[in-house]
Formats: structure tokens, sequence, C-alpha cells
């Protein structure tokens, strides 16, 4: 654990973003904004995390149930000075305090390690040249030297013309001693453009002091970028799945276009892994050495083994795809599809709830739920197991070998015993024994003589 305190202002309303859900809750890859920072904070392993909240209070609070974190209303958003204070009583005064914003989702935790590094005991700013800098906080600096000592902040409604030109700007995050944070924060005044209490106005109070105040900048600046727009999120949410493309790239995965995937959970992939374009994965997906994934497939909660083909345009969804199965293309596994190895499930065949052994196939146009399937079953085009009578859903067996006719209705809960064969067209309704033949199926007659009606000529 690293003796420190993190402080992660969520209370802002996000009138920009024209929702009703609070800003913190908007998500990037399906995760909240506020849930990235507090994974980084975690990361950081602090002895308290404190979040301050206001907006939608209640549902913020609701979607982050776990017991390590602390959490402090602040009722009125009277500024970030005032947002810090009331964190105080959550945080361990002996220790420094990290400041996070709830909406700034993609810092690095490396860039945060550093920047406790450099404050230890002191006051440590997060700060970044940009080349437009309107919006943020200035950084000014003694003589206006880029090494000249950091004297102060300034907002920029409050900033001079001069001091507009300075392109250092605050990205907000900032490391300070809690003990001095107990001291300046009550003193803080709100005589300023926005009449808010700036936490910035601290850097000031810290000089006055002879504090020395050290500053860094993160690798990217996209770092320190804010979300208070749809078009901010939307521009965040690029930057962050590229940056997830390339931790597969950098693993070895073959990426078709690194631009076009989508990643909202966690992937692992295996050796010589094969990914194409447009494709979204969805929660906990884990893909098996040399398998490949074709275009537009969606991947929810499922492991894929080694060596296996999804073909284009695949939907799946908490099932399990054994080695060297071939999927799709435009398959449908829904959750509790677990095929064994070698299995082909081929397009427009549904597959729900049902296990499947190795080397079965069902290649087209199929309805599976609810069964149990044995090994080097085939099931024909068209075959729909009934499992729900209107009321209940019911099981079906067919053991290995079994071969079911095109257009046959299993209407369960019905076993087909090891080697039966059944006749396309059947409507299966009791148990079809092992290794025979068993169909049903109105007899086929021809009349002869028959002629086809002719159009009548109209009046
Ligand atoms: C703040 C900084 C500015 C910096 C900029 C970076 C101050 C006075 N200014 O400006 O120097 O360049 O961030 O984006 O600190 N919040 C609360 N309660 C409040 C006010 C804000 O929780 O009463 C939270 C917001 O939800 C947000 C963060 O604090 O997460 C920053 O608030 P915002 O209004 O965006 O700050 P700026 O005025 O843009
Ligand atoms: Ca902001």
């Amino acid at each position: 654990m690293n003796n420190l305190n993190i402080v992660i202002l969520a209370a802002g309303q996000g009138k920009r973003m024209r929702s009703d859900l609070p800003k913190v809750l908007h998500t990037l890859a399906d995760r909240p904004l506020l849930g990235h920072v507090i994974a980084t904070a975690r990361s950081l392993k602090p002895k308290h995390i404190c979040v301050v909240y206001g907006h939608g209070g209640d549902q913020v609070r609701a979607a982050f149930p776990d017991a390590d974190l602390a959490w402090a209303e602040q009722k009125e958003q009277l500024g970030t000075g005032h947002a810090v204070l009331q964190a105080l009583p959550h945080i361990d005064a002996q220790l420094p305090t990290l400041v996070l914003y709830g909406d700034v989702p993609l810092t690095r935790a490396t860039t945060l390690q550093w920047l406790i590094h450099l404050a230890g005991p002191n006051l440590a700013l997060l700060t970044a040249n940009l080349a437009n800098p309107t919006g943020y906080g200035r950084i000014v600096r003694e003589g206006g030297w880029v090494d000249g000592k950091v004297q102060r902040i300034v907002e920029q409604k409050d900033a001079s013309p001069g001091e507009l030109t300075i392109t250092e700007v605050n990205s907000g995050i900032l490391l300070a001693p809690a003990g001095a944070l107990q001291r300046w924060l009550p003193t803080l005044g709100n005589s300023n453009a926005q009449g808010e209490y700036y936490l910035t106005d601290i850097v000031a109070l810290a000089v006055a002091e002879g504090m020395t105040i050290a500053t860094s900048q993160p690798l990217d600046t996209w770092e320190i970028d804010g979300v208070n727009s749809k078009a901010q999120l939307a521009a965040l949410e690029r930057i962050h799945q590229r940056n997830l493309a390339d931790q597969l790239l950098d693993a070895g995965v073959t990426l078709a276009d690194p631009a076009r995937l989508d990643i909202r959970g966690n992937l692992r992939c295996g050796r010589d892994v094969f990914i194409d374009v447009n494709v979204v994965f969805e929660g906990d997906v884990e893909i098996g050495d040399g398998t490949s994934i074709g275009a537009n497939c969606v991947i929810r909660n499922t492991k894929i083994g080694a060596r296996a083909k999804l073909h284009p345009f695949t939907l799946a969804e908490e099932a399990v795809i054994g080695d060297e199965s071939l999927i799709g293309p435009y398959a449908r596994l829904r959750p509790g599809a677990k095929l064994g190895k070698d299995v082909h499930i081929g397009n427009f065949v549904e597959v729900k709830n049902a296990q499947i052994a190795d080397h079965s196939k069902a290649n087209h146009h199929a309805y599976l739920g609810d069964a149990t399937i044995g090994s080097n079953v085939n099931v024909g085009a068209g075959t729909i197991i009934c499992n729900y009578d209107g009321a209940n859903k019911h099981h079906t067996i067919i053991e290995d070998d079994v071969f079911i006719g095109s257009d046959t209705q299993l209407v369960a809960p019905v076993t087909v015993r090891k080697g039966a064969t059944i006749a396309a067209g059947t409507t299966l309704t009791k148990e079809a024994p092992e290794g025979q033949l068993t169909l049903s199926r109105a007899k086929q007659t021809s009349i002869s003589g028959w002629t086809r009606p002719t159009k009548q000529p109209k009046k």
C-alpha cells in the first residue's frame, strides 16, 4: 500500500452532455468515465480513495457500491477548492493527496506515479503545453520563463491578455500534502471572475509559504483530456480503442485494421490470432492460438478455443467454442451454447443453452435450443428443436452418430438414440430408437390427369 490519499472530483453536472445521465456515468468502452478513474486510482494502491459527488449523487454512488470508496457530498458546486474541502474528513491528514477528475478517464498510472515521486512532501502539478490552451488555467512562472519557478495559476476567465498567451496549462491533476490542504482550503476566497473557490489558488499560498512546486507533463496530452461533450467523449473513445489495439499488436495479434475494432471489456488472445475489421468484443473474451475472427462479428463473454474460425457476421454471447470449430457466417450463439472440438455451426443457425459434442455439424438454417447433442451428429437444414410449449421449456437429447434429415421438428422433451436416422420432414414427438430410421410423413400421392387452373379472361 502506498502512503497516499486520492480525491476524485465528480460533482460537476456536465450540462454540455445534454443528457439526463450524470456526466461521470457516461461510458468509454462500456465502462463509466468514473470507473476508469477509480481503476487507475486503485492501481496506485492508496490508503484512501474519496469521491466528491453532487449531481445525480444517488445514481453515481449506486454505480460503485465497493467498500473501498469513501463518498463526500458537495451539495452545491462552488468550485474545485470547495470540492476538495468536502473530502478532507475522509482522508489521512498525514499523507500526500492526489487530486483526480472523474471526467478525465485516460491518465496513465505511470504518469501519476512520477508526479507522486516528484512531489515528495511538497506540491506537484501535472501540466501540458498545448498549441491551443483556450479554456484552461495557465501556469504563471517567474519572469515568464519556461523554467522559471511556478508562482500561481490563473484561470482563463481571470487572465490578462499577456497571461492568455501562456501555453502551459493546468491539467487540474495535482498532488498536495493533506495537512497543507487543511491549512489552505478554508482560507480560499471566491472573488474572481466565476465567483468560485478555486483549488488552483493553493499554488500561490504554497509559494507564499516558501514551498517548492514541481511540475511534470504526461507523455501524451490525451492523458489530461476531460469529457465535457459527446464530441469529446467520442474522440477519447477512439484514442482509447487505438491504445487497446496497439496493446494487441504488441502482443502479436494480427489486426486487419487497428482503427476498426472495438474492445469493451477484457480480451485475451493466444498466439497467431487474426481479427478482421469491425469486430466488437464485449465483457470477457478469450481467443485461443491460431484462431481467426471474421469481419463484423460481435463476441460477448465468450471463450474460443485454438485454430477455430469465426466467419463474418457471427454473434456469440456467453458461449464456449471448442478448438477447430467453424462458426458462421451469420451464426448466432446464445448463452449456454457449449461447442466441442471441430463443431460446425453454419449460416442462420441459432444455438441456445445447448451442448454440442465433437465433430457435430449444423450447417444451415436451424434452431438448437435446450439440448444435449452428442458427437458426429449431422443436423440437416431447417431443423427446429421445439423446446417451448408456450408455457415451459423442455430438454432434447440427441445421442452420438445421429443423422437428422432436413426440415425435422423435434418436439421436446424428446430423445434420439445413438446412430438413429430421422428422415427429412419428420415431426418427432416420441423417442427415436437406436440405429433405426424414424420418419413421420404423409404418404406421397400423385393425381394423374389433373390440370392447372388457367386465368379467366377479363370481362
Ligand atoms: C479546472 C481548473 C483549471 C484547469 C481545468 C482543466 C480550477 C479553478 N480550474 O477548470 O485550472 O485548467 O480544470 O480541465 O480548478 N468539480 C466539482 N465541484 C465543483 C467544481 C468542479 O466536483 O464545484 C469537478 C468537476 O466535476 C470536474 C472537475 O472538478 O471533474 C473540474 O471542474 P471544471 O468545472 O471542469 O473545471 P474548470 O473550470 O474547467
Ligand atoms: Ca473541465
